[in-house]
């Protein structure tokens, strides 16, 4: 027996939650841990401790709503995505897996629908990795990539440390239990917005996750020598800048190819010391290079520092390869219960590759995992833009609920 979705309910959590850092532009800006941040998890919190459902915390800030199943013993059947956003995000990317996994908690109590095993909704921290590096830092210390201990010493622009924030979300949510990093999981499902055109084009409302792209990030630091602007000959500058610029071009000749494959990004570039009439002396950026083929991400990836230190001209430059994730690909088993739930349900579907990232990468590692992804209003994201569809949303739920119920009880 399966659940009814409340459409109307999901809906308006999606408007009470895009109230809490939302921006003029009509997005959201809520990056991990801010006061926002933890609004937004004391928010989902009340709301689930009235529904009677018991949340727990772990050591890098991943929440747990649980529901309980008749036989508590067993590994949760679990679903989310994340509640953070990138600086002036969107009000769907992330939260919606949230919610609609939290819903189909809702609606599984409001039809009285016991799981054998326990239900719970994951809200993994840090997944944009904007504000503390790398990004989807909660589910890869949960699943044991990334280590603990350095993940909470990581610090923001303000030397703010990771653990002394998710202290702080610790201490708004009194009510949470403690939960073990890498506690056992039946299954993992993460509903997320497709970020891409592909769903809207072909007048899907399902994407079947199949796989999802590597990615290999650096940052870059180039240092010259601060000079005046005026009395400074070419000849004798170390212009950080310049070099900087010659090192871009490089890359985009070397990286960007014909079929444009190649996700080539420089998110972060910083200028210092930033005066008018100063040569700076010293530059900051950030590469994020991805594509689905190991080999070609192995073989740009490793040329990165070459061309930077064959471009860097009379300056030096430094550059650190701080996370490198390969592609993969989602169990047969999780798609195609994806894609008979969504046939059961006459929801029109595809297969579909992931071009972004997601948490579920790291729940493939504990347990089987996999994704479906809604449509958003011309493949719009990580921009104030970004718009999903109520119903949309709702057919999500639908599916995760129905997974949640099949799954639960076959364990
Ligand atoms: O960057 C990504 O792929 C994800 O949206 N954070
Ligand atoms: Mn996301
Ligand atoms: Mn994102």
């Amino acid at each position: 027996m399966y659940p009814e979705i409340n459409s109307e309910r999901l809906w308006q959590r999606h408007v009470e939650m895009a109230k809490i850092g939302a921006t003029k532009g009509g997005g959201v800006h809520r990056l991990a841990l801010t006061s926002e941040d933890i609004a937004a998890h004391r928010l989902l919190a009340d709301w689930a401790e009235a529904r009677g459902f018991a949340i727990a915390l772990d050591d890098i800030g991943n929440m747990f709503v649980r529901r309980e199943g008749a036989d508590s013993s067993l590994p949760p059947v679990a679903s989310g995505s994340h509640i953070d956003t990138q600086p002036f995000g969107g009000r769907f990317d992330g939260i919606t897996g949230v919610l609609v996994a939290f819903e189909a908690l809702e609606a599984l109590e409001d039809a009285g629908i016991e799981s054998r095993a326990p239900l719970e909704t994951i809200a993994w921290n840090n997944e944009e990795g904007s504000r503390f590096i790398p990004a989807c830092m909660g589910s890869a210390v949960y699943a044991g990539n990334e280590p603990l201990d350095d993940m909470r010493a990581a610090t923001d622009a303000n030397g703010e440390t990771m653990g002394s924030c998710v202290d702080r979300l610790k201490a708004a949510l009194p009510g949470a239990t403690h939960r073990e990093l890498g506690a056992p999981m039946t299954a993992f499902l993460e509903a997320h917005i497709e970020q891409g055109p592909e769903l809207e084009a072909n007048e899907n409302i399902i994407g079947i996750v199949t796989g999802m792209q590597g990615y290999r990030r650096f940052t870059v630091e180039v240092t010259g020598e601060d000079a005046h602007s005026g009395t400074t000959p070419r000849a004798r500058r170390k212009d950080a800048f310049m070099a900087a610029n010659d090192m871009v071009q490089a890359l985009r000749a070397e990286l960007e190819d014909e079929a444009d494959t190649v996700r080539f990004t420089i998110g972060r570039f910083s200028v210092e010391p930033g005066g008018i009439s100063v040569v700076p002396g010293r530059i900051a950026f950030t590469i994020d290079l991805r594509n689905p083929v190991p080999e070609t991400l192995e073989k740009l990836g490793n040329r990165i520092p070459e061309i930077c230190r064959e471009n860097a001209g009379p300056c030096t430059v430094v550059t650190d390869e701080f996370i490198k994730q390969p592609p993969l690909e989602f169990p047969a088993e999780i798609r195609e219960r994806f894609t008979a739930a969504a046939e059961r349900r006459g929801y029109p579907h595809q297969a579909i590759y992931s071009g972004a990232g997601h948490d579920a990468r790291h729940a493939l590692k504990l347990c089987p995992a996999g994704m479906i992804f809604i449509p958003c209003w011309k493949g719009i994201s990580h921009n104030e833009a970004e718009r999903a569809e109520p119903e949309h949303i709702a057919a999500a739920s639908q599916i995760i609920a129905d997974l949640l119920v099949d799954i639960a009880n076959e364990t």
